[in-house]
């Protein structure tokens, strides 16, 4: 019979939370811009932990370093792990050139989700992203929309780009449309075809048919944006702690350990990136600049 001291020292001990596991691409979309989706699976056979929307895992491109990413993928849907990767210093335009096969290291999932498994049946759910904010909001949006088809709550989508030609997800905006969900995407600048509406997404919302009583908001993008989505949403008559926003730092352990994401009593990457805006996120960040 084999000992528990030679079990202990035969079996390999699971990597803790600081050491990447390796992940072959399997897939590589060029999306709008400067944006790709990598779809990424284990090279080990472990399987992907389980996540909750709005989570993120940290990616490293060996040999030049390690980011935040949030996971983008509806694992229901695609069956991969996805992650949509905006190129915008050494580390994501690494992994933004990663061709199909190539290796990444991956760890995670980290942090607090939207929750939205746990709302309750009924009141109506304000979705509102900038840009390749719609990354973390996609899969929690897919669970929206099948719970609207179930009947157990309406959810209003409304995306903003630059430009019609950057509407990330296009084809998912598209489909949660023909679902019956009501779905908005605004431009900061039209062009020659474009139809939609065009100005920033916070010039929606005071028309938005939803019921406030009792909704809920998620919102995610630039900071500026949030903090208008945020206050447009309390006039509206939304309680300001059902409004989630995700918020953005610098992060290196993403585990809670080195205070990089430090952001007055939270760390980020510990009690984020999803927070309340009612009594945290206006109180530390939103509102600074009023
Ligand atoms: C919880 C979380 C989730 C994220 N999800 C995504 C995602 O889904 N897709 C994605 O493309 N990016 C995401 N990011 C941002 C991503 O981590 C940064 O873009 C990345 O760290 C930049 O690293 P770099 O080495 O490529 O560029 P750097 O050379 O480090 O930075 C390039 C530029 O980006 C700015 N920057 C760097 N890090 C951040 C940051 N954390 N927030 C804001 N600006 C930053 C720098 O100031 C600089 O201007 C997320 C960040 C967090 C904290
Ligand atoms: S990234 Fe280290 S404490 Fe948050």
């Amino acid at each position: 019979m084999t000992s528990r001291a030679e079990l202990s020292s035969s079996t390999p001990a699971a990597p803790g939370p600081l050491t990447p596991r390796p992940y072959r691409v399997t897939g590589r979309k060029a999306e709008v811009g400067d944006v790709v989706t990598l779809s990424l699976e284990p090279c080990d056979g472990h399987l992907v932990p389980p996540s909750a929307h709005g989570q993120f895992n940290m990616v490293t491109a060996f040999g030049v370093g390690e980011v935040a990413v949030s996971i983008a993928g509806d694992p229901d849907d695609s069956g991969h792990l996805e992650h949509s990767v905006r190129d915008v210093g050494a580390v994501t335009h690494a992994l933004c050139t990663a061709p199909v096969g190539a290796v990444v290291g991956l760890r995670g999932p980290f942090g607090t989700g939207w929750g939205v498994e746990h709302l309750p049946d009924g009141p109506d759910v304000v979705v509102v992203a900038g840009g390749i904010g719609l990354a973390p909001l996609r899969g929690a949006v897919g669970e929206l929309v099948r719970r609207e088809r179930e009947g157990r709550g309406r959810v209003f989508v409304v995306a903003g780009a630059r430009s019609p030609d950057q509407v990330l997800y296009a084809d998912d905006l598209d489909r949660w449309r023909r679902a019956g969900s009501s779905v908005v995407v605004t431009v900061d600048l039209g062009s020659t075809g474009w139809e939609g509406p065009v100005g920033v997404v916070t010039t929606l919302l005071p028309e938005l048919p939803f019921d406030p009583a009792g909704a809920w908001a998620l919102t995610c993008g630039p900071e500026i944006m949030m903090r208008f989505v945020a206050r447009a949403l309390v006039d509206r008559g939304v309680d300001p702690r059902r409004v989630l926003v995700s918020l953005e730092r610098n992060m290196q352990c993403g585990v809670g350990l080195c205070g990089h994401c430090q952001l007055g009593p939270l760390l980020v990457c510990r009690d984020g990136p999803v927070v309340p805006y009612g009594g945290t996120a206006d109180r530390l960040l939103l509102e600074r600049g009023r």
